[in-house]
């Protein structure tokens, strides 16, 4: 962007956040303005999330920033400014991100003043930021996780440089608050307890990717939800990758069951959900609080990865078979109608036909109301990735094949026992094959469509089930 002349800032830049940010917004917003009378026109952005919930929840901060500058949210990517939030999970949520780029190439040619940034987990691995260094040099910004909070100064550096702006950082213990966020809907929201993992999960990335642990104050927790209840929220989720560990490394330790205890006083709102939950770090003060609770959801997401008490070892998960059997007993004695779901690796190395069928048990038994089923992706500096018994592709199809169909067939066993219930359901939006139609959740994350229009959005209402349709409902607003 080097044919913009540099803006001289009248103010000293100040070191202190969020205060630094607000001064590069300004900033940010004067270059944008001048590119919009060079073109005679409001210039666009998109945003593209690859990732989980963290990962949307982090889109919205980027959304939040490119609104405050004077962008405008487009649903294309024929946009002035396109951002890709990256995941790098498991490979195949890389490869999507570089076959997307060739396409953005095009775009750019047809307008070159187009920005094409990346940001998120991907851009923390070293292999990838040279990659894109030799092969994709039309990027013009690219940072990493552990510094999102800085966007509004790379859009600024980014228009002043006529180089790829690049901006890493290993790791940070910092947080943070107070700058603005653009949510997708107006009455539920994300919302972060905390940042990072510190589990080391032998196949999985995200620590190295996002950083060590850190949990948010609670103050600033609270503070937050009151403020999205203020301007309309009645649901959030709590995020963290391990939100039963939240609050061990506060100044004053704080249990996720006392958070959680603090959030059900907001006045106002009405569901709380959170996720993930590690079954190592899941209290009986924690199922304590969700038994008396009345906003917590019915719906409880507990990763099983496998039943194997072997293979749970090798991927040092800190959890029998049997330790998890025992809590899903005791989660089910105190909240008997809650929904279980988990997720599931099939194919981990060294995994035997054995190991698999105790994964197959721990399925039936547990009777999950829904699972996501992952092949094992190897991840380049995990210790699994270093392991020779990686199980072969055929046998890891074959089991997977397997697993899918046994959770289908529970799931949509345990979604039928739900027809001919009146539940409340959260009105989320018009249904976008069916005009005449509303769709919602209920507390326990199932889908529900009924007819209604948009004046219900964002409402609870009593819907009595008519009809499972496998993975959702079709109802009726009625009185109960
Ligand atoms: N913190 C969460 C999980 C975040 S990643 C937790 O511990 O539950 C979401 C899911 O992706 C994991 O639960 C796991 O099932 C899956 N996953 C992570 N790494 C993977 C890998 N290398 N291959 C396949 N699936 C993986
Ligand atoms: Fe990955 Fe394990 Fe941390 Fe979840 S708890 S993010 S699976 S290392
Ligand atoms: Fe993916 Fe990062 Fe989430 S690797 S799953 S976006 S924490």
């Amino acid at each position: 962007m080097k044919e913009l002349e540099k803006i001289v800032p009248s103010a000293e830049i100040p070191v202190m956040e969020p205060q630094r940010q607000f001064y590069f917004m300004d900033i940010a917003k004067q270059y944008v303005a001048r590119l919009e009378e060079k073109k005679g026109r409001k210039l666009t952005f998109c945003v593209n999330t690859f990732g989980c919930q963290m990962n949307a929840r982090d889109s919205e901060k980027l959304c939040g920033i490119l609104e405050a500058v004077g962008y405008v949210e487009t649903d294309t990517e024929e946009a002035d400014f396109v951002i890709y939030n990256t995941c790098t999970v498991r490979e195949n949520a890389n490869n999507k991100v570089y076959g997307r780029l060739g396409y953005l190439q095009g775009l750019k040619r047809k307008n070159p003043d187009m920005i094409i940034a990346l940001c998120g987990c991907m851009m923390q691995e070293e292999k990838v930021v040279e990659k894109l260094k030799k092969s994709y040099r039309y990027v013009n910004l690219i940072f990493g996780t552990h510094n999102i909070y800085k966007f509004a100064e790379l859009i600024v550096q980014t228009f002043e440089s006529d180089k790829m702006v690049i901006d890493i950082w290993k790791d940070t213990d910092k947080i943070v608050e107070e700058l603005p966020v653009e949510r997708k809907y107006r009455f539920k929201s994300g919302v972060n307890i905390m940042f990072g993992c510190n589990n080391f999960c032998s196949y999985c990335i995200v620590p190295y990717v996002r950083g060590r642990e850190r949990s948010r104050k609670p103050q600033d927790i609270i503070r937050e939800i009151e403020g999205l209840v203020a301007d309309g929220v009645v649901e959030v989720m709590l995020l963290g990758q391990n939100v039963n560990s939240y609050g061990k490394n506060l100044d004053v330790p704080v249990t996720f069951a006392e958070l959680l205890q603090e959030i059900e006083k907001i006045d106002g709102l009405e569901r709380i959900r959170f996720m993930t939950s590690h079954p190592k770090d899941l209290s009986d003060e924690l199922i304590e609080v969700m038994k008396h609770s009345k906003k917590i959801c019915k719906h409880l997401h507990l990763p099983l990865q496998s039943g194997s008490s072997r293979v749970l070892k090798e991927m040092n998960r800190r959890y029998t078979k049997e330790q998890y059997l025992a809590l899903v007993d005791r989660i089910r004695a105190a909240v008997p109608d809650i929904a279980l779901t988990t997720d599931i690796i099939v194919g981990f190395p060294g995994e035997t036909e054995e190991d698999f069928e105790e994964t197959m048990d721990v399925v039936r038994k547990v009777q999950y109301d829904s699972a996501f089923t992952f092949i094992y992706s190897k991840r380049t500096g995990t210790p699994a990735a270093e392991k020779e018994d990686q199980v072969p592709e055929a046998v890891v199809k074959e089991r997977f094949d397997r697993l899918l169909a046994e959770v289908q067939t529970i799931a949509a066993k345990k979604a039928q026992a739900y027809e001919g219930q009146t539940l409340p359901v959260l009105v989320e939006e018009v249904n976008e094959h069916d005009k005449n139609l509303v769709t919602g959740r209920l507390s326990n994350n199932s889908v529900v469509h009924f007819p209604g229009d948009s004046s219900l959005i964002g409402k609870i209402v009593d819907v009595c089930l008519k009809e499972c349709k496998g993975f959702y409902y079709m109802g009726e607003q009625c009185e109960k």
